[in-house]
């Protein structure tokens, strides 16, 4: 793996959140281990049962509990007949400002349209036309329609229930809920050879495997506004960093402009597609404002909508804007936004009379552990999928809808690859013995929660939408003045190892937030506006 790129020290950290004793642990074994359970886990745990191997895939909470089974808009993919696989990568080269790797982008587009049609297979319930084709809606950024999607905007849901069905048939596959993967073990030799973790009667539980995939999705909850489920606090990005993997590009966090903002309760995803159907921003003076920043007005890149809506935010004294459906049939509206209707309706909002207030929040971390075009990581034996890789597709801006495309192309392949990496294992003779263990510090202990909501408070403010230098070298300050009361510490519940992997996470994107003195895609530089060529058309890499 030798893209070139800047590189930057990794954080020191200690090599595991807890400490290590085979003798005195419960032990588990199998070829191949699925850590989470979105999109990309769930197909890359059907992909390596197909190819024969013993599968455990485990995940936090339920297999529900992803960022896929929030996902509204759909699906990228060519399938309508005026669309063509050229246009699509087009359209993803144009969004990623000069750094996607031209040969993934080819790779996963020229496979979305058979990977789609698989779903549709398996079961999963695309809306269709009247005539029977898929059906399918524009983005921004996207010069044809083309986000299919299922059960109106319940898309996650209905593609995420299709390959749990399609994982539960197969009997080598075994699903254990409520496993939080602390750590990856890696031999003396760098190789991944398992996870240490907590199983759902609080017991430390090993699973040794041939070959490990992390599909553990992403890192919203490291802001304090984000259309992320509670699951998404960047535990995957942590862990790799710990076993020594090279992470990349973590400055390019990706905001969405249009979150249901109801002071009090807690954020909603408001569908890009609304957009693309034609919902119209509006400010609090209930002017449209969106043709002033971009020729395509509402369906401009999200980076500009989201900044163009704290603009007028900043222009307007207010917390939020509004996204205006008024002109909207409310029967096609209920029947193709049912869970946002349903929404709406439960905080009495009509939407043939009244607007809906809205502002950006942190989304889809494009950033990640850095993968090959095999899903194979910098670590043997272990492979990375999903949002919480960086394969090169999306450069520093994804186009809507391609993340659920990456997750299936990538997740597909982990799964070939890892069962590949598993069938050729030699037969150990037992388990290993392993032992790592960790000095009790007598350095005072910080609230956790307290950390945790002034961290993502923090994020918020300081490497958010708009960044500075300032802030950002503040921010790390900061953060590595709590890491030293808290990632000191043996935690022995999820709470303490989610505050040590959001701490380690958001220092990682505040390094490189500073690090990348322009503004590319998402990353917006307050105090380097302009585009840097000459000597930012390349990644930024954790060694
Ligand atoms: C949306 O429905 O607006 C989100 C889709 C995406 O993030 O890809």
């Amino acid at each position: 793996m030798t893209t070139k790129a800047i590189k930057i020290k990794r954080p020191e950290v200690r090599r595991y959140l807890v400490p290590i004793n085979t003798a005195a642990s419960q032990q588990m074994f199998t070829d191949c281990l699925v850590i989470g359970s979105g999109i990309a886990g769930l197909r890359a745990a059907i992909e390596a049962a197909s190819n024969g191997c013993e599968v455990i895939l485990v995940c936090k909470k339920r297999l529900q509990d992803s960022n896929t089974w929030h996902a509204q808009g759909g699906i990228a993919s060519v399938l309508a007949n005026d669309d063509s696989i050229a246009s699509h990568v087009k359209d993803t080269l144009k969004t990623g400002c000069g750094i996607c790797d031209a040969e993934i982008v080819e790779q996963v587009v020229a496979d979305g349209p058979g990977l789609v049609k698989e779903l549709l297979d398996w079961g999963a319930e695309f809306d269709k036309t009247a005539t029977g084709s898929i059906s399918v809606s524009f983005e921004g950024g996207h010069s044809h329609a083309r986000v299919a999607h299922a059960l109106g905007d319940n898309t996650g849901r209905a593609l995420a229930d299709a390959l749990i069905k399609k994982a539960r048939q197969f009997e080598n596959v075994t699903v254990i809920e409520n496993f939080f993967a602390i750590d990856i073990i890696t031999n003396d030799a760098g190789v991944c050879i398992g996870v240490i973790g907590q199983n759902s009667k609080s017991s430390t539980e090993i699973i040794w495997a041939k070959s490990v995939i992390l599909a553990t999705g992403g890192a919203g909850r490291l802001y304090r506004e984000t259309t992320n489920p509670d699951v998404a606090t960047g535990d995957g990005l942590a862990m790799a960093v710990r076993a020594g993997a090279i992470l990349r590009d973590m400055e390019f966090m990706q905001f969405h402009p249009t979150t249901l903002y109801i002071a009090g309760a807690s954020r909603a995803l408001i569908t890009e597609t609304l957009r693309g159907e034609g919902a119209i921003l509006l400010d609090t003076n209930h002017k449209p404002f969106m043709a002033e920043y971009h020729p395509n007005a509402e369906l401009a890149p999200r980076d500009v909508v989201s900044r163009a809506i704290l603009d007028t935010m900043l222009k307007t004294g207010s917390t939020h804007v509004y996204l205006d459906v008024r002109h909207f049939k409310k029967d096609y509206f209920a029947k193709r936004f049912p869970f946002i209707n349903e929404l709406l309706v439960s905080f009495d909002i009509d939407i043939s009379k009244d607007l809906i207030p809205v502002r950006p929040s942190a989304h889809y971390m494009i950033g990640g552990i850095k993968t090959d075009r095999q899903a194979r990581t910098s670590i043997a034996n272990l492979f990375a999928c999903g949002e919480v890789a960086s394969t090169g597709l999306h450069g520093a801006n994804r186009l809507g809808s391609n993340s659920l495309l990456e997750g299936l192309v990538y997740g597909r392949m982990a799964g070939t690859n890892a069962a590949a990496i598993a069938k050729k294992a030699a037969k150990t003779a037992g388990p290993p013995k392993f032992k790592y263990d960790i000095p009790k510090s007598d350095r005072s202990r910080l609230d956790t929660e307290d950390v945790l909501n002034s961290l993502r408070s923090l994020m918020w403010r300081n490497a958010g939408i708009t960044r500075m230098a300032k802030p950002l070298a503040e921010t790390q300050e900061i953060i590595t003045f709590w890491e030293r009361y808290v990632l000191d510490k043996i935690f022995d519940s999820p709470t303490g190892w989610e505050c040590q992997n959001m701490l380690t996470a958001s220092l990682m994107i505040a390094k490189a937030a500073e690090t990348r003195t322009e503004s590319r895609g998402v990353h917006f530089r307050s105090d380097h506006p302009q585009i840097d060529d000459t000597n930012f058309k390349i990644h930024l890499e954790f060694e």
